[in-house]
């Protein structure tokens, strides 16, 4: 295992990620962790990853310097070395300028981190502040016209320190300088795979969940349909899945989550059909925050309802992921976005959690689903709104236009998946705008329903691109809603991105 230590890099996240794609576990945790804490883990290596702060600042992180004297390797980045040299008493210069971008280097001897790798190389920096004189017992091993020390080690003492960022892509060699490190200098063993995760996660339900019981909420979005398989791998039965149709889920959704959960995995699944519930209180409501507070509500009271009916469960089953845990803010990073529980649970709820992905990236979860025997369609699902299809019927919901935003939906994914762009687009979906107008379809004018296509491309959604759907698919999509739904006679295509628009259009 390779421990990093997070001091609030933006790409403190991308190093575990790294050295976990070797296939060696490593998991990031925060700075205050001591000397001792660290010896109870047990790591092979340790990374002191990069950071906003200057080291003469006087309050910027610190790692508990005894952490250097647990005779395991440590890797400095950026913030890390300065911090390194700091500790061994050499000099860092602070400077209010900053150097950021591609730049090269040239080697200088043969530390073991750059082995087999070019004399000059292009890396990625991104730093103020520079070490400008290496500490005692400390050998340069890379320069930069603007930072000369752009890498130091003391190999005897296992501590290296790189001023560039070897976990991003740019910098050319960042991989193999990982590699060096974690194998050649930790030692580590590549024995982490998903198949090992599944056994040591499974023992470890078992052990914790013993012969009682675990309730999950089920949405069959990939968080929690993943949770679900591996907990009910762990102790079948014992597992109570509660799946909530609200009547705003996409055409077949229902039914597939329980082909898939029930009959396929043989899990105990209840399905409640709210559908009546939900769309009541939605009756005459077109303010989009008063249909989301009223679905939210709406989910937490019909769950509170039918986990008081169970009976003896003591543990809830949450699909938290490593990002939920490091979005929520640790006490480096900025604070991204509040952790949120399954659906808005009801915090006072008596359960205990279980998280078993909260180690877990979402490529890793979706890798762990596959290796678990969740289907693609459910592995590759894209993000899908709690509020359901209420957020794409603008203004008012009815039965009628639900049916069209359904149907219509259901041909545009299944064109784009003919197409063979359904992993190429984040989310793509239809949306029934508020409005009709006038069209003429055999030798009559129709007055209907325009219906809006929105494909976005993005990284996490937090920003976002239109999709660049060739206009032959386009048309195709065009077509066979125009012919195939009822009362729609316009198609128009969203070409903003996010900003200024969102995603969704509620
Ligand atoms: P926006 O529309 O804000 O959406 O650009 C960004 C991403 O979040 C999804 N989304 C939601 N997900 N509850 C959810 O669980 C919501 O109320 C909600 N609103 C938007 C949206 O589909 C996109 O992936």
């Amino acid at each position: 295992m390779i421990l990093v230590l997070d001091f609030g890099s933006q790409y403190n996240q991308l190093i575990t990620r790294r050295i976990r794609e070797f296939g060696v576990y490593s998991e990031l945790h925060s700075h205050r962790l001591t000397a001792e804490e660290i010896r109870q883990i047990n790591p092979s290596g340790i990374i002191l990853s990069g950071g906003p702060n200057s080291v003469y600042e006087e309050n910027s992180f610190r790692c508990d310097p005894e952490i250097f004297d647990l005779d395991i390797p440590v890797l400095g980045i950026c913030y890390g070395m300065q911090l390194m040299s700091h500790h061994f008493g050499g000099k860092v210069e602070s400077s209010s300028e900053r150097e950021y971008g591609k730049a090269d280097i040239t080697l200088n001897g043969s530390s073991k981190l750059f082995a087999e790798t070019p004399e000059k190389q292009v890396v990625w920096m991104s730093h103020r502040d520079k070490v400008i004189a290496p500490p005692e017992g400390f050998t340069v091993d890379a320069t930069n016209p603007s930072c000369p020390i752009a890498s130091m080690s003391n190999e005897s003492g296992k501590m290296y320190g790189v001023q560039f960022h070897p976990e991003v892509r740019h910098t050319e060699y960042g991989n193999q300088l990982l590699k060096h490190f974690v194998f050649d200098i930790c030692g580590a063993e590549a024995d982490w795979s998903m198949e090992s995760f599944i056994d040591i996660e499974v023992n470890k339900i078992r052990e914790q969940v013993g012969d009682r019981k675990v309730l999950c909420a089920l949405s069959g979005g990939v968080d929690s349909s993943v949770v679900a398989a591996l907990i009910h791998r762990a102790i079948g039965d014992q597992l109570t899945c509660i799946f909530v149709d609200h009547g705003l889920l996409r055409k077949d959704e229902g039914q597939s989550v329980m082909e898939t959960f029930s009959e396929g995995f043989n899990m105990n699944v209840i399905k409640i059909d709210a559908q009546e519930r939900f769309l009541s209180k939605l009756e005459g409501v077109s303010d989009p925050e008063e249909k989301r507070k009223i679905i939210g509500n709406e989910f937490i009271y019909v769950f509170d309802d039918e986990a008081d009916k169970l009976k003896d469960i003591d543990y809830l089953a949450q699909g938290t992921l490593y990002t939920d845990i490091i979005e929520s803010g640790t006490e480096t990073a900025q604070t991204i976005k509040s952790h949120h529980n399954v659906g808005g649970l009801p915090e006072n709820m008596q359960f205990d959690l279980i998280e078993p992905l909260n180690t877990l990236f979402k490529d890793e979860v979706r890798a762990l689903g596959t290796e678990l025997g969740v289907p693609d369609h459910i592995v590759w699902r894209q993000p899908f709104p709690g509020p359901g299809l209420a957020i794409r019927v603008i203004g008012e919901i009815t039965e009628e236009k639900l049916e069209i935003v359904r149907e219509s939906d259901a041909i545009l994914r299944e064109e784009i998946k003919n197409a063979g762009l359904d992993r190429a687009i984040w989310q793509y979906f239809t949306v029934l705008p508020d409005f009709r107008s006038v069209g003429v379809m055999g030798d009559a004018r129709t007055y209907d329903y325009t219906v809006g296509i929105r494909a976005v491309t993005s990284i996490d959604g937090m920003t976002s691109d239109w999709a660049r759907i060739p206009h032959d698919v386009l048309e195709r999509i065009s077509n066979r809603i125009v012919n195939e739904v009822d009362h729609v006679n316009r198609i128009v295509y969203d070409v903003t991105s996010k900003p200024p628009s969102t995603i969704e259009w509620e």
